[in-house]
């Protein structure tokens, strides 16, 4: 595009041909005042706080409304421009609250500064309160608008920058106020929550329901993505999805993870809890649609795009082929480490293979995605299991542990070593392997979180005929997720929360369980368990097989050289991967206890990069395998997107999912998957606004104040 010349304030600078003037001034750092403009709207001109004069036209103009042209002469401050300027400012805060103080946006708000540049008294106009009540009763937003001064930024972000068109200007008595159309609720007016009227809005009107800092804002507006504990770009990934383009998702995902289909199954997705959606209505299904996004895609941009560094010459063994260890496996090969993956069993995939039943995460999935190492040159030895760190030490530039933890706990009470009782871990594995698990057809599981149920779920499956689960939580408390609950309900397991476990009961095997009915469980300052039984609830549940799934440790001993911490996990040195032999790193379940799946891989990822720098590299591992692609702000209206309800997934029926161990879960449907995605809030898009800009940032300013 052409460039003009212009001359503001006697000096001379370059504009491009046809754009406003105020803009023209403030990018070569010459500071008018402005409200009702932003760089991403339409400008109305009405605050007149940006006057100025030009040499061959009668009195002030706003400059926003000027275009500039070749010669232009300007002046930002005269003896017409300051007064009038003063007075539109003072006109502005006649039915503004005096007191900054008491708002939640101070130190943030573009109004204050704007009064504090201009030295104008508040007071100074007949000042006259509107006596609107703040309007909280709509979800992530307040409305306040006492606090407004009628810049209309937010009705023009509504309108020409989002095409939502929710927000208009009403009127009550002689008061213009912004509002919906017959003041209907936010999601009753087909709003699209994409905080573009928050984002915009110079003072406090309309602002965020949840508080946060400037350097907190990012993560709190995009929970999903700061939630997630490899920091997944979720918002980029559900906008490809809702367009169709299932590959460039999978290769977003595959930007912070090497196992999108296998996530998409079984990942506890933190995300969802934390999504803005649901404080609409309910948030939306981030699992599934990386699910069917992974289901369907080619897998071949990702690997087109995917970094591979040149061979350094290190050598890297890793031991442990779970989550954590196949992660930093993999991202070490990338690196260009000869890397070495040790698996002591017959499959990689750790607790993802001999953990989580088939059911629930197809061992072929595992198998696939384990495949993806071999692509990146990482040399799988399975079947290999390694006893002696410090030999390996010796042999390799560096050594990972990842070795999880494949050791059940076994709780101290009478009756645990009757023949019968089994550990989930040997259970699990054992069924997984198809190999006799030892169980009988009564069976008792104890414990509430996901690995008492898939024990439960998977004795149904082997054909136990009377299932009973007990836990210490009360129902609402129990840690399991409410899926697998209710899961286990439809097939038939019979669930007792808030018991004890007081004994296993039977003389030469197992006959069954005495519990006492729990009446409160708390913890006191120690995290010490106070529990108070029920006087007189003590009763026997029969059974023929207890299995103890009550926790997981690693199998690990003081005779392997490494300082041991709680739990019989392995010790490192404080924020790194460090054990206390030097060359050994660790990571993953085997540090911090019995995590999930996705905090396995952001933690192998987290030692890759460690150990990548240690050995010379830089330790980045980040990666952009999807276009980034600038995003369509016009989002428009969408009739009852506030009410459109989240999509279920499909599930088998209980009555045929019992008999098999066939996965449970055939995802979201076609129809259903763009539906989901399209119910998105996009909180990304909010980013792309331009930010909030004072007078401090113009250099001019500076100058003067220097003068
Ligand atoms: Fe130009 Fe408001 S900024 S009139």
């Amino acid at each position: 595009m052409m460039s003009v010349t212009i001359e503001i304030d006697g000096k001379q600078v370059q504009a491009k041909e046809g754009m406003n003037l105020l803009e023209a001034a403030l990018q070569n750092g010459v500071y008018i005042p402005h409200l009702c403009h932003h760089p991403d709207l339409p400008d109305i001109g009405s605050c007149r706080l940006c006057i100025v004069e030009v040499e061959g036209m009668e009195g002030v103009q706003p400059s926003c409304k000027l275009t500039v042209k070749d010669g232009m002469k300007v002046v930002t401050h005269s003896e017409k421009i300051d007064p009038l300027r003063k007075l539109a400012m003072e006109l502005l805060l006649a039915a503004h609250p005096e007191d900054c103080s008491t708002c939640p946006k101070y130190g943030r708000c573009e109004l204050q500064t704007l009064i504090q540049y201009m030295g104008v008294s508040a007071t100074r106009m007949n000042t006259r309160v509107k006596g609107f009540p703040q309007n909280d009763k709509n979800p992530l937003y307040i409305h306040d608008m006492n606090r407004c001064v009628l810049c209309g930024r937010c009705v023009r972000a509504c309108n020409d920058l989002r095409g939502v068109g929710v927000l208009q200007y009403n009127k009550k008595e002689m008061e213009t106020y912004v509002g919906t159309l017959h003041d209907k609720l936010l999601k009753d007016a087909d709003c699209r929550f994409c905080g573009a009227c928050a984002e915009v809005c110079p003072t406090g009107t309309i602002r965020d329901l949840i508080e946060f800092t400037p350097v907190e804002k990012k993560d709190t507006l995009i929970p999903c993505q700061a939630t997630c504990p490899a920091r997944t770009d979720v918002p980029r990934y559900v906008r490809f999805v809702k367009e169709g383009k299932f590959s460039e998702a999978v290769a977003v995902i595959h930007e912070k993870l090497p196992f999108p289909e296998c996530l998409g199954r079984v990942c506890a997705h933190p995300c969802e809890a934390k999504c803005r959606r649901g404080d609409v209505n309910d948030p939306v299904s981030i699992r599934n649609i990386k699910r069917y996004a992974a289901e369907h895609a080619d897998n071949e941009l990702w690997k087109k795009n995917s970094k591979h560094m040149p061979a350094t010459g290190k050598r890297v063994c890793v031991v442990g082929g779970g989550p954590a260890g196949m992660t930093a496996a993999y991202y070490l090969a990338k690196q260009g480490h000869e890397t070495v993956l040790k698996e002591a069993y017959p499959t990689l995939g750790g607790q993802m293979a001999y953990g989580i039943p088939a059911y629930r995460l197809p061992r072929d999935v595992v198998a696939k995605e384990a495949g993806y190492l071999k692509d990146a040159g990482v040399t799988v030895e399975t079947g290999s299991r390694v006893t002696d760190f410090a030999a390996l030490a010796k042999e390799f530039d560096a050594v990972l542990l990842a070795l999880g933890t494949h050791k059940g706990v076994r709780l101290p009470m009478a009756g645990n070593d009757l023949p019968g009782v089994l550990v989930n871990t040997d259970f699990l594995r054992n069924a997984a392997m198809e190999t006799d698990t030892g169980m009988g057809k009564r069976v008792i599981v104890l414990g509430g979180g996901n690995v008492a149920f898939d024990c439960a779920r998977t004795a149904r499956r082997l054909g136990a005929e009377d299932i009973h689960l007990a836990c210490l939580e009360a129902r609402e408390n129990m840690l399991a997720d409410e899926e697998e609950i209710c899961g286990a309900q439809e097939e038939g397991i019979h669930i007792h929360p808030a018991h004890t476990f007081e004994a296993i009961v039977g003389k030469d095997k197992v006959e069954g369980v005495r519990f006492s009915r729990v009446k409160s469980f708390t913890f006191d300052e120690n995290r010490r368990a106070i529990i108070e039984k029920e006087e007189g609830s003590e009763y026997v549940i029969p059974a023929d097989t207890v299995i103890f799934a009550v926790g997981q440790r690693t199998d690990i001993t003081p005779e392997a050289g490494l300082t041991l911490g709680r739990g019989n996990s392995i010790a490192v040195q404080p924020g790194t991967c460090k054990t206390s032999c030097t060359g050994i790193y660790a990571c993953g379940d085997a540090v911090y206890g019995t995590h999930t799946v996705i905090e396995a891989v952001a933690a192998g990822r987290a030692a890759a990069s460690e150990i990548d720098r240690d050995l010379g590299g830089n330790g980045d591992i980040s990666e952009v395998l999807a276009p980034v692609e600038p995003v369509d702000p016009y989002i428009g209206k969408v009739e009852g997107f506030g009410n459109l309800a989240r999509k279920e997934e499909c599930v088998r029926c209980a009555g045929d999912r019992c008999g098999d161990f066939c996965q449970v879960s055939a995802g979201l449907s076609d129809d259903a998957v763009c539906a989901e995605a399209s119910r998105c809030l996009q909180c990304d898009l909010r980013f792309t606004i331009t930010g909030h800009r004072v007078w401090s940032d113009y250099t001019d300013v500076e100058e003067e104040a220097a003068k």
